[in-house]
């Protein structure tokens, strides 16, 4: 009776540090709980706010953006393909099942109309949007996010977005920081361009209004 015990008593004590280990190696797996989307919301409310116009702008917007888009941004976050201080810390909690209803709802939200920005910087972004940068290769953006900033099913939607979010992710894709951009198209862009390059433009994407559905 003892020796069985002691046997119980062992094989919980080994059951608990697997499960304290397993919680150490995988610290997200123990997080990571599906909730009701009304509930959910609530988190990415705090920062992207209720209809996805975030008022931070180092938050992008998520108003209007493609479903799909989302989702594989979801998925970059959590398996860290890509990178981010923020959402980093806050996708481990995010069961993946709960990652088409984000989508879902984000994407239907009415997208920002744009913002200010400084005149004379987006004229100069304008021309980089329309008509990319010759003696550097740089290719017009509206070649593949379109004329407006609507993108494609193919290429995100940028219209409107906050231009303090454009400058740090074409910063990112620049210097590698963010690489999750299929067959690096948007860090061939980037690495051609310089810091002013990347601020004109960023100044000239906020004020698009892309389509307004
Ligand atoms: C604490 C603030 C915070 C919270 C909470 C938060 N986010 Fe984010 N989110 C950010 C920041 C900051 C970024 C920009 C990441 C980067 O630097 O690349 C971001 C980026 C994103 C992106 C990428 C957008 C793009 O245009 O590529 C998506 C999608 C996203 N968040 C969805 C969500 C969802 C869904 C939730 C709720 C489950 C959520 N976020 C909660 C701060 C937050
Ligand atoms: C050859 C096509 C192509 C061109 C040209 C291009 N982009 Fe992109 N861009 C993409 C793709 C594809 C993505 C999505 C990357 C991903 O899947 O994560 C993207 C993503 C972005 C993002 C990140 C969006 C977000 O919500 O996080 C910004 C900002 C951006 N592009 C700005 C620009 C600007 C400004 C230019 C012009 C200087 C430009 N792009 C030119 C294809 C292109």
């Amino acid at each position: 009776m003892r020796l069985i015990l002691h046997r119980m008593r062992r094989s919980g004590q080994i059951a608990l540090a697997a499960l304290i280990s397993g919680l150490l190696l995988c610290p997200a797996c123990a997080l990571a709980q599906a909730v009701p989307l009304q509930e959910r919301l609530q988190l990415c409310a705090a920062c992207h706010s209720p209809d996805g116009n975030s008022l931070i702008p180092e938050n992008p917007n998520l108003s209007g953006l493609d479903p799909d888009y989302i989702v594989r941004q979801l998925h970059d976050f959590k398996s860290g393909n890509r990178k981010s201080a923020v959402m980093s810390g806050i996708i481990p909690m995010v069961d993946e099942k709960e990652f088409a209803a984000l989508a879902e709802f984000f994407s239907r939200q009415k997208p920002n109309p744009g913002g200010k920005s400084d005149a004379k910087l987006a004229a100069q972004g304008r021309e980089i949007y329309d008509e990319g940068i010759v003696g550097s290769a740089v290719p017009a953006c509206s070649g593949c996010h379109n004329d407006d900033g609507s993108g494609t099913d193919k290429y995100p939607r940028i219209a409107g977005q906050h231009s303090a979010y454009v400058v740090q992710q074409l910063l990112g894709f620049k210097n590698g920081e963010r690489a999750n951009d299929v067959k690096a198209v948007m860090r061939a862009v980037a690495k051609r361009m310089n810091e002013k390059e990347i601020r004109a433009v960023a100044e000239y994407v906020v004020t698009l209004k892309g389509a307004q559905e």
